[in-house]
C-alpha cells in the first residue's frame, strides 16, 4: 500500500549564507524524503526561509537595505545552497509571500475566534539573535542569553498573548497518548519535564516593528515572528485554501528540527494547533547540534563553515555522507575537517569506491568487461545472506528515524563483499564459471548497495549503477519497496558491460592531526 510522508525543516532565517549546521537538518529532513521515496510513498518535502522578525530587519539595516530587498538576495543564498547539495524539496518557502500572509491571518483568527488571544501588557528581557523573551533565571550571569552569549534587551509592549497556560493538561494528554510524537525519546522527556513545570502565556504581537504579518482584527500589530513562522508548515499543503490537500498532508507529517527550537516545536506548536482547531503534528524529529571544537556552530559564533565550499573540496556525497553517517541523530556530534577526510577515504575510497574499482577491473580482465549473473540465493551463498539481512536492517534503522544506523549496517554488505573478494581471489583465477560466480555475486550485492546508499551519495550510487551496466537510476521510486521492489537477491541481469572508468572516490591525503577511522 502505498503510503504518504511529509518532511519539513526548520526555515531558517536568512540573515546570513547557509552554515554546516543549518546543512545537517535539511541533508537529514532530504535523506528520509529520499528514503520515502524508494519505499514508493507519496512524498512532499517542504523547506524554506523565515524572514520577518527583528533579526532580520536589523541585519537589512546594517547593510542599508530593505528588509525585503535583503531577503530577495538572501533567501536566494538557501536555494542555491540546497541544490549544490542535491537537496530534493518540492517547495521552499518564504513567509514573504502572500499564501503565507494569507495562511497566517486565518490560522491565528481562528485560534482568536476560540478564545485562546487575549490582549495584555508585557515586559521581559528578549533576546534578538533568538527572537525569544527569557525569564531572569534563563540567562546566565550578566544578563547574557545562553545560547548566544550576547545580552538581552529590556521590552516592554502592549501585546496579544497566547493562551499557553490553558493546555498544560492537554499536552501532557497528547505526548502521554503518542508516545513517538518527539523523537529520540530524551528529547520528549525534556518537553515533557518543561510542560509540567508548568506554562506561562506568550506574547504572540509586537507594535514596535512593522516588519511582519499584520494581526487580522488590529492592524497596529504584526504576528510575533516565532507565531508566524511554524504556521510555514501550514502554508505549504493549503491549510485554509485546500482542504483535500491539506487533509492529505498533514496527517503524515515529519518536522526535522536541531535541539535549539524543540521548545517552539514540541510546546508551542502542538498548542497552537489544538487551539485552532487542527490535529497537533504527527512527528518531530529533534537532533542535537553540530559542534566545531566542542561548541555550536552558528552565524553569530565565527566557526561557521560553508557547505558549498566544503562539497566543490570534497564532493557532495561525501559531504552528504559524513553528516548522515558521523553524528547519531539526537546527539551531538564534533565535526572536522581532519574527521571529514578520514571518514572519506575509509568508507568511501578504501571500501565502496574500492569495490567498484575492484569488481570492473576483474571483470575486465576475466569476463571480458561482461558482468556475469549472480548464482540463486541460498544458505551457503555468503553474500546472498548477508545482502538479504543487511536489506532488513536497513529497513528497520530508517524506520526508527536512524540514518547513521542505515548507513553503517549498509556498509556491512559493502564490507563482506570486499571480504570475499579478498578471500577466493578471483583476480588469480583463470576465466571460466568460477571466476563468473564470484563476480556475478560481488555485483549483485554492488546493486543492492547503490540502491540502499543512495539517500545518502545520489551521485556515486547512480554513476556505481551506470558503470555495472544497469538502466536508470538506483533512487527510483519505489525500488525499496516492500513486495515488488528491487532489493531481493537476484536482480542483476548479468550480460551487461561493465565499465572501468577513473575511481569514484579518490583517496585523498590524511590531513595533519587527524588519524584514519576504520
Ligand atoms: N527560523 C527559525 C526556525 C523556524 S522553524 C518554524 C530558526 N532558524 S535558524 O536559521 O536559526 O536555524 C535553526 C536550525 O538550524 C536549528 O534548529 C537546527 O535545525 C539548525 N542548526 C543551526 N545550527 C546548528 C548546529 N550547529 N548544528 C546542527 N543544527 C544546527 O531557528
Amino acid at each position: 500500500m502505498t503510503e504518504r510522508f511529509y518532511v519539513t525543516t526548520p526555515i531558517y532565517y536568512p540573515n546570513d549564507r547557509p552554515h554546516l549546521g543549518t546543512a545537517y537538518s535539511t541533508v537529514t529532513a532530504d535523506a528520509l524524503a529520499r528514503w520515502h521515496r524508494l519505499l514508493g510513498d507519496d512524498v512532499r518535502f517542504l523547506t524554506g526561509v523565515d524572514e520577518h522578525g527583528l533579526k532580520i530587519l536589523r541585519r537589512a539595516e546594517e547593510q542599508g537595505m530593505t528588509p525585503e530587498a535583503w531577503t530577495d538576495e538572501t533567501s536566494g543564498w538557501f536555494r542555491d545552497a540546497w541544490k549544490a547539495l542535491l537537496i530534493t524539496n518540492d517547495d521552499f518557502i518564504r513567509t514573504t509571500e502572500a499564501r503565507h500572509t494569507r495562511t497566517v491571518q486565518s490560522f491565528i483568527q481562528a485560534i482568536y475566534d476560540n478564545g485562546y488571544i487575549t490582549k495584555g501588557e508585557f515586559a521581559g528581557w528578549y533576546c534578538v539573535s533568538c527572537e525569544a523573551y527569557y525569564a531572569e533565571d534563563e540567562l546566565d550571569p550578566g544578563n547574557l542569553c545562553k545560547i548566544h552569549g550576547r545580552p538581552v534587551e529590556w521590552l516592554v509592549e502592549e501585546n496579544y498573548f497566547f493562551r499557553l497556560s490553558a493546555f498544560t493538561d492537554r499536552l501532557l494528554e497528547w505526548f502521554e497518548a503518542n508516545p513517538t510524537a518527539v523523537m529520540p525519546e530524551t528529547k520528549r522527556n525534556e518537553a515533557v519535564s518543561f510542560i509540567r513545570q508548568g506554562l506561562r502565556d506568550i506574547s504572540i504581537s509586537r507594535t514596535s516593528i512593522s516588519w511582519g504579518i499584520s494581526v487580522p482584527w488590529d492592524d497596529a500589530h504584526v504576528v510575533y515572528v516565532w507565531y508566524d513562522a511554524l504556521v510555514n508548515y501550514l502554508t505549504a499543503i493549503g491549510y485554509g485554501r485546500d482542504d483535500e490537500e491539506f487533509a492529505t498532508w498533514w496527517p503524515v507529517v515529519n518536522h526535522v528540527i536541531g535541539k535549539d527550537i524543540l521548545r517552539f516545536h514540541c510546546v508551542w506548536w502542538p498548542a497552537m494547533c489544538m487551539a485552532a482547531g487542527i490535529d497537533p503534528p504527527h512527528q518531530v524529529l529533534v537532533h542535537g547540534f553540530l559542534l566545531v571544537g566542542g561548541e555550536k556552530m552558528s552565524k553569530s559564533k565565527l566557526n561557521q563553515i560553508d557547505p558549498v565550499e566544503l562539497a566543490a573540496d570534497l564532493g557532495v556525497d561525501a559531504l552528504r555522507y559524513h553528516l548522515l553517517r558521523e553524528v547519531v541523530l539526537g546527539s551531538d556530534g564534533d565535526i572536522s575537517y581532519e574527521g571529514l577526510v578520514a571518514r572519506y577515504n575509509a568508507d568511501l575510497a578504501n571500501n565502496l569506491g574500492n569495490l567498484a574499482q575492484r569488481v570492473a577491473t576483474v571483470v575486465a580482465s576475466k569476463c571480458g568487461g561482461i558482468g556475469p549473473a549472480p548464482r540463486p540465493a541460498s544458505p551457503d551463498n555468503v553474500l546472498a545472506v548477508t545482502a538479504a539481512k543487511v536489506v532488513d536492517d536497513v529497513r528497520v534503522a530508517w524506520s526508527r528515524l536512524a540514518p547513521h544506523e542505515a548507513l553503517a549496517v549498509t556498509w556491512r554488505l559493502v564490507h563482506e563483499t570486499n571480504a570475499e573478494l579478498e578471500v577466493t581471489e578471483p583476480w588469480k583465477m583463470s576465466p571460466g564459471p568460477e571466476v563468473d560466480d564470484v563476480l556475478g555475486d560481488a555485483l549483485e550485492a554492488l546493486r543492492i548497495v547503490t540502491i540502499l546508499a543512495s539517500p545518502a551519495v545520489p551521485l556515486a550510487a547512480a554513476e556505481i549503477w551506470r558503470r555495472i551496466g544497469l538502466e536508470g537510476s538506483p533512487d527510483e521510486p519505489g525500488r525499496a519497496a516492500l513486495g515488488g521492489g528491487d532489493l531481493a537477491w537476484g536482480g542483476y541481469p548479468g550480460g551487461l558491460t561493465v565499465e572501468k572508468g577513473e575511481p569514484i572516490f579518490p583517496r585523498r591525503r590524511p590531513q595533519a592531526g587527524g588519524g584514519e577511522k576504520g
